[in-house]
């Protein structure tokens, strides 16, 4: 829900410095939420995050049938129980799902609903309701799952599965974690082997998850597999910190003099910190140190440090899925630096939660930074001395990461800013200032 109500957002008082955490991981809550809910028997979770999106998910599937027993517990997040439907599927639920803000939801239930024989009106918030679905819902009619109205671009969308699925290759348009997963969870139901191949790699915790919940996969760069049919099992799993939360942590302290931060038990997945590859290129003080795994997920610590003398990069295509939530935060890093950071082929920015690609241009253009777009290239020139205007307000234009995108050009700067609809923080990061602020000196 997007409101119009500002936050003056002041800069922090000194340094940040000591040691962090960051809420679970949002890609990886989501995942074990919903695989707990299509498994039979009753799944262990902890380290859930709490958060608008993954208490999308959560709603979800508890109107699907699933038991849903996951509490607050005293770090804020999650921990608890799910009893999947298993073989006996999902219940008819009564009403239109509301997947609220959360693309990952909306997008996964369409490959967990193709296998079964009922008929689920799926929904979403207005910033949903903008969003491209044909990219799931065309694999999924080929896999034999019905869509009406057929081969409508936008929700809400009624979806009428079958347990007739047929298995496929499919070629993906686009490097989209979420269309992956989805295929492949319908693919899980099919007879024969279903195969999604991708222009780049995307994100990889369903490959990774699956056969925690007894469902072998295949993957290689570029390509995953799933044989079916198979069945999920009941697992355990404990979700690591977000690395995309911890990337505004790592900004902040890379922005503000004299900071030196460790952030502790993130994710560091290869698929998803990107954002560190780009800001050693830019010459950041960054480091990172693997500790262990949670389940098949890597993870371990991210210890950064003020930099005054950032340089600017180019992105190659080809690592882009691996930092695409990230963008609008390194965008602001890039403001920063010396010369022209390049973007290559960003268009799938101007798809997710607002018009990602116009947000960061208009934001940055509010602080007197070049940046513009060329074909699907972003380009920011930055600016090492760049100074925060006084009476800036920034518009979320209800976008979480561009909430927090702003704040931190408040925070690390010289003058407050307003955020419009800083609320938008929820749907990933609802703590994002607390932790801040218990940085400060
Ligand atoms: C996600 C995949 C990405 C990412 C989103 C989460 C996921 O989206 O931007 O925040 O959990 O699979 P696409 O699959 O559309 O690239």
């Amino acid at each position: 829900m997007s409101s119009d109500a500002v936050q003056i957002i002041e800069p922090l008082s000194g340094p940040l410095s000591g040691t962090a955490t960051v809420p679970g991981d949002k890609s990886i809550s989501h995942r074990a939420v919903l695989f707990s809910a299509m498994a039979e028997g009753t799944s262990q979770l902890s380290g859930v995050l709490d958060s608008q999106d993954v208490r999308s998910s959560m709603s979800a599937v508890a109107q699907l049938g699933a038991k849903v027993n996951l509490s607050v517990q005293s770090d804020g997040s999650l921990a608890g129980t799910v009893e999947g439907w298993g073989a006996a599927g999902p219940a008819q639920p009564s009403a239109p799902i509301d997947c609220g803000n959360s693309g990952t939801t909306v997008r996964l239930l369409m490959g967990i609903l193709a296998p079964w024989p009922i008929t689920v009106t799926l929904d979403g918030d207005s910033s949903l309701r903008r969003r491209p679905m044909r990219r799931i819902t065309a694999p999924l009619m080929k896999m034999g799952a019905k869509f009406a109205p057929a081969g409508q671009e936008l929700l809400p969308i009624t979806e009428t599965g079958t347990p007739a699925l047929r298995a496929i290759t499919y070629d993906a348009p686009m490097a989209s974690a979420q269309l992956k997963t989805a295929v492949l969870l319908a693919g899980v139901f099919a007879e024969g082997t279903t195969t999604v191949n991708e222009p780049a790699p995307s994100r990889n915790h369903t490959e990774l998850m699956l056969p925690e919940f007894g469902v072998a996969t295949t993957a290689a760069t570029r390509t995953a597999s799933v044989t079916g049919p198979s069945a999920l099992e009941a697992s355990t799993v404990h979700v690591p910190g977000d690395p995309s939360s911890a990337a505004f942590l790592a900004a902040a302290a890379l922005l503000k003099p004299g900071s030196s931060i460790c952030i502790k038990n993130v994710s560091l997945n290869p698929a998803r910190i990107g954002f560190l590859r780009t800001l050693e290129r830019m010459g950041a003080n960054v480091e990172e140190r693997h500790e262990g795994q949670e389940g098949k997920e890597p993870n371990g610590s991210i210890t950064v440090s003020y930099t005054p003398h950032l340089r600017g990069c180019e992105i190659p295509a080809q690592h882009i899925a691996s930092l695409i939530d990230e963008i609008p935060v390194l965008a602001l890093v890039a403001a920063h630096a010396h010369g022209v950071t390049v973007f290559k082929e960003v268009g799938e920015l101007r798809v997710k939660e607002t018009d990602r690609l116009a947000a960061i241009i208009e934001g940055l253009g509010l602080l007197g930074v070049d940046a513009w777009e060329e074909g699907n290239n972003l380009l920011i020139e930055g600016n090492p001395q760049l100074e925060v205007p006084e009476g800036l307000v920034f518009d979320s234009h209800g976008d979480h990461r561009l909430a927090m995108t702003w704040a931190l050009a408040g925070l690390c700067g010289n003058q407050p800013v307003g955020v419009r609809d800083f609320g938008a923080v929820a749907v990933s990061y609802p703590r994002f200032l607390e932790d801040i602020e218990r940085l400060e000196r």
